[in-house]
Formats: C-alpha cells, sequence, structure tokens
C-alpha cells in the first residue's frame, strides 16, 4: 500500500483524486492545510506528499520530509518553482503533471482578454441591476491588433492559434525558440515596443523574474494590455500599478500574483485584505484579477489525478523510474540519465 499525503486539498482535488483509492493500492491522506516546515509531520508514516502550487518545499521541508521516510514528491501541477530540486537532490524524488491542459490555461488567457477590452465584467454587473446604458463600455477589435507572446510552448503555441483565430498579427519571443515552426519571433525588446496585447507563458526563472518591469514598461506602447496566467513573479506588480496610474497600461488581467500564496484560493470576503497593492489593483477599472483559475476545468483535474497516480505508481512500481521525474541536473548534464530512461539519481 502506498500512503500519500495531500496538501493544501480542495473539494474539487478530492473529487478527482478519490476514485483511485478504490483500486487498492493507494491510500491517501487529505490535509486542508499548505506544507510548510511547521505542518510537515502530518506526512510522517507517508511514502508521497502530494503537492500544489503554492505549498513550499524548501531546504528545511525536504530535510524533515526525508526524516520521516517520505520517498517522493509528487506535484499536482506543471510549474516547479516552489521546489529545491537542488536539495532534493539524492534525498526525495520529485515528478510533475508537465500538461495537463494546455487548452484550459490557454483558453482562459483569451477570456480574459476578451472580457476586458469588451468589458464584459463591467456590462454583467450593469444588466443585473437594469442598468442598460452603454457609456464606457466602448472596446477595440482584437482583429489586426499585435499580440507579443513571451514563451512559445505548449500554452503559448495553442493561445497563438487562438490569436490567428482572431486574425491578429502574432509576435513572439521564447528563449529557446522552436524549431521548424511558423512562428514570427523577435527580440524582447522588439516585442515590447510593436505589442498591443503582450501575453506571458513562459515559466519562473531567475532570468524571468520581474522581466515586466518599470524599465520595460518603458518600452512597450502606450495603452497595452498585459495578460499573465503563467507566473505573478514575472510582473513587478508595484511597476505595474504605476504604469497603470501613469495610463500607460491600458489594461491588466492576472490570473496570477506574485504575493498570492496566502490569499489566492480561500474565500476572504468579509475579512480586510492585507495586501495593499493587490487590493489598489483590483480597485482599477481596468484590472481583472482571477484566482490561479485557468486550469480549473474538468478535462485538466481529469488529468491531473490520472498523471499524478501515474507518476507515484510508475515511481514504486516501475524501479522508481518516472518520465516526469524532476531533477535540477536533467537536460543541463552530459549524459542525462532520464535521457537513457535511468533513474535521476
Ligand atoms: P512549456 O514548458 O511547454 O513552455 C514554456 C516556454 O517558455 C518554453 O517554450 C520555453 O522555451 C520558454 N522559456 C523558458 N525560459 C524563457 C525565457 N527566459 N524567456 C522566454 N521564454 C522562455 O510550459 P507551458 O505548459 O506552456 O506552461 C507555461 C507556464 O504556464 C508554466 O511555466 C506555468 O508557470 C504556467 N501555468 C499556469 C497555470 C495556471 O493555472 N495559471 C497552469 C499551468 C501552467
Amino acid at each position: 500500500m502506498i500512503k500519500t499525503a495531500f496538501f493544501d486539498t480542495k473539494e474539487y482535488d478530492k473529487a478527482s483524486f478519490q476514485k483511485y483509492e478504490k483500486t487498492g493500492d493507494l491510500e491517501f491522506k487529505f490535509f486542508e492545510t499548505k506544507l510548510t516546515e511547521d505542518t510537515a509531520e502530518l506526512a510522517k508514516g507517508c511514502d508521497v506528499v502530494c503537492v500544489f502550487v503554492n505549498d513550499s518545499v524548501n531546504a528545511a521541508v525536504i530535510d524533515k520530509l526525508y526524516g520521516y521516510g517520505v520517498k517522493m514528491i509528487a506535484l499536482r501541477c506543471a510549474g516547479y518553482n516552489n521546489v529545491d530540486l537542488e536539495h532534493a537532490y539524492g534525498k526525495i524524488h520529485a515528478a510533475h503533471v508537465p500538461a495537463y491542459s494546455p487548452y484550459a490555461v490557454a483558453e482562459h488567457t483569451a477570456a480574459l482578454l476578451l472580457t476586458s477590452i469588451r468589458r464584459i465584467h463591467k456590462a454583467y454587473n450593469r444588466t443585473r441591476d437594469f442598468n442598460f446604458s452603454l457609456n464606457g463600455l466602448t472596446g477595440f477589435d482584437l482583429h489586426g491588433k499585435t499580440v507579443g507572446v513571451i514563451g512559445t510552448g505548449k500554452i503559448g503555441k495553442i493561445f497563438i492559434g487562438i490569436c490567428h483565430g482572431f486574425g491578429m498579427n502574432v509576435i513572439a519571443y521564447d528563449a529557446y525558440p522552436a524549431k521548424d515552426s511558423d512562428i514570427t519571433y523577435v527580440s524582447l525588446d522588439e516585442l515590447f515596443e510593436r505589442s498591443d496585447i503582450i501575453s506571458l507563458h513562459c515559466p519562473l526563472t531567475g532570468d524571468t523574474k520581474h522581466m515586466i518591469n518599470a524599465d520595460t514598461i518603458g518600452k512597450m506602447k502606450k495603452g497595452v494590455v498585459i495578460l499573465n496566467t503563467s507566473r505573478g513573479a514575472l510582473i513587478d506588480a508595484e511597476a505595474l500599478l504605476e504604469g497603470i496610474k501613469a495610463r500607460k497600461i491600458g489594461a491588466a488581467c492576472l490570473d496570477v500574483y506574485e504575493e498570492e500564496a496566502d490569499i489566492f484560493f480561500e474565500d476572504r470576503s468579509g475579512h480586510i485584505l492585507n495586501d495593499e497593492l493587490l487590493s489598489r489593483l483590483i480597485s482599477m477599472p481596468n484590472v481583472i484579477v482571477t484566482s490561479h483559475q485557468a486550469f480549473l476545468t474538468e478535462e485538466a483535474l481529469n488529468n491531473i489525478a490520472e498523471t499524478t497516480v501515474n507518476n507515484i505508481r510508475s515511481y514504486f512500481d516501475n524501479d522508481g523510474i518516472c518520465d516526469n521525474e524532476l531533477c535540477y541536473r536533467c537536460g543541463n548534464i552530459e549524459n542525462c540519465k532520464k535521457a537513457r530512461k535511468e533513474r535521476c539519481f
């Protein structure tokens, strides 16, 4: 029996995972709390911890889990910037779900864009109040506009396809441009200068942190629309707010926020939000915030559960060999073990 402790569990996680317990080889313990140094103890006696984007799997947490005999960190998400993979190396194996529905995220990005530029969020509130005035709801056509896509991986490529459907001109930047594609790549500076809309689809790394900052906002067109469904820290939120206040940024749609970890995913209505910056951003008429919701479709949840369970089973049934294993050396060294279908360590 493989025992797994789930952290930061929501009802929709339970619903998608519980059916796998009936197969008899898996036992799940669901905890609502996030994984931190203080809560790691809950994983005592478990073989696996299953974590999400805002669980903190830093060096101290890894040492505790290792001490409790946990053998695997199964991420039920794609991004893994919250896991200290270098510290985990040689101690605990980690695996993620590289793709569960890139369509879910790309479509949510398009939904945010349309909502924002056609003022659907304003109109929805008005008509519910029998206010049928159109004043202040003027939008603009997407057709013929230039969208700059940063990161042309799975999600970025699908978003590009959606933009082509609207008749937009697409330009893109990627540190590792796709080979043999018909994507028009430009430098990052050219993308900032030419785009009417900028959409972020790259991972959060040392290179990409705060890539949208006062300096890069200065290079953008007046009225630019910024979309971020990737990771909050890609944007310096203070610089974004200043850009909005200066009327340089026409609109911002944020599914992620740098300081989201203690705020998102919970009902905080009726409480005073202790984040001045987020409060101010939300108060802006041209900012839409969703609470890291882009992944949340039926298809994505089912795929997440299936791949996570397969990752766990392949680790325990397949001598630790798991295609979705994460290790900080993967791809960066010659003779990468994973490339040879061996365990990373
Ligand atoms: P992917 O790995 O398929 O694509 C990422 C792309 O970014 C790659 O083409 C890569 O070459 C590029 N890239 C890497 N470093 C870069 C840099 N310095 N500058 C520009 N491009 C760079 O990843 P995928 O599946 O498309 O996901 C993209 C991001 O979306 C993830 O990193 C994750 O942070 C975010 N995400 C957000 C979700 C949400 O619910 N809001 C759900 C799933 C993913």
